[in-house]
């Protein structure tokens, strides 16, 4: 009878060994989106204002120029842009911040 019994204190210090490894888990694994939204490391959100629709003949040079943007700027805001691979139709940002908020 008390053989019984140890055992069956067993079974539940085991049971809640069992639960708690798996609120263990489960707070691992929902702490996980968590930290992939923390990575700072990751380039900052690009806020684009105002884009610009590639048209005929149009190259980096002349709409970074033509809105008086300088290289660097028009880089920062564009860092996905091939521009010896500028195609008509193409979508530029000449106007936007990166969001290091
Ligand atoms: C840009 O496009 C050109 C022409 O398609 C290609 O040769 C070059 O590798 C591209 N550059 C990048 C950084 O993707």
């Amino acid at each position: 009878m008390a053989k019984s019994s140890r055992s069956n204190n067993n079974k539940r210090s085991f049971c809640i060994f069992i639960i708690f490894s798996l609120l263990l888990i489960l707070t691992v694994a929902e702490s996980k989106p968590v930290s992939r939204t923390g990575i700072s490391e990751a380039p900052a959100p690009l806020i684009c204002d105002l884009a610009f629709g590639v048209k005929s003949g149009d190259t980096c040079f002349n709409i970074a120029q033509g809105f008086g943007l300088s290289s660097g700027e028009f880089e920062s805001i564009n860092p996905n842009v091939n521009c010896t691979a500028l195609f008509v139709g193409q979508w530029i940002c000449v106007e936007g911040s990166e969001d290091f908020s």
